[in-house]
């Protein structure tokens, strides 16, 4: 059983180098493409954040979007997500996909499991 418990799991993490950790500044974000996913990476307060690259609404691309504080602004017609979450701030049981990130040895990792 624990065999299997251990398979499972590194079947599930499956860590895909991004960039350099310097390379995205704070307050900034900047578009990626691991494995063809269209993801929108988002530094704030020190911490990368990764959510779906499309917006819920109509899939405009959000890195042309507004990034305030943890808010992201669709440059299409203004909805805004939690980057921290996904979420829809008007409506939160609507949202976008959000992945894992982890910063090591000086590089920039997602898990888009
Ligand atoms: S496509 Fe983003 S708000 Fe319409």
């Amino acid at each position: 059983m624990k065999e299997v418990k251990e398979n499972l799991t590194k079947k599930m993490v499956n860590w895909i180098y991004l960039l350099d950790d310097t390379a995205l500044p704070e307050s900034q974000m900047t578009p990626s493409y691991p494995m063809g996913v269209n993801v929108l990476l988002a530094r704030v307060g020190g911490v990368v954040y990764a959510i779906s690259g499309m917006c819920a609404h109509m899939a405009c691309p959000l890195f042309t979007g507004r990034l305030e504080g943890y808010l992201i602004t669709c440059p299409c017609h203004d909805w805004r997500f939690d980057i921290r979450t996904g979420k829809f701030l008007e409506v939160p049981e609507l949202g976008l996909v959000t992945y894992s990130t982890k910063s090591e040895d000086g590089k920039l990792f997602i898990n888009i499991n």
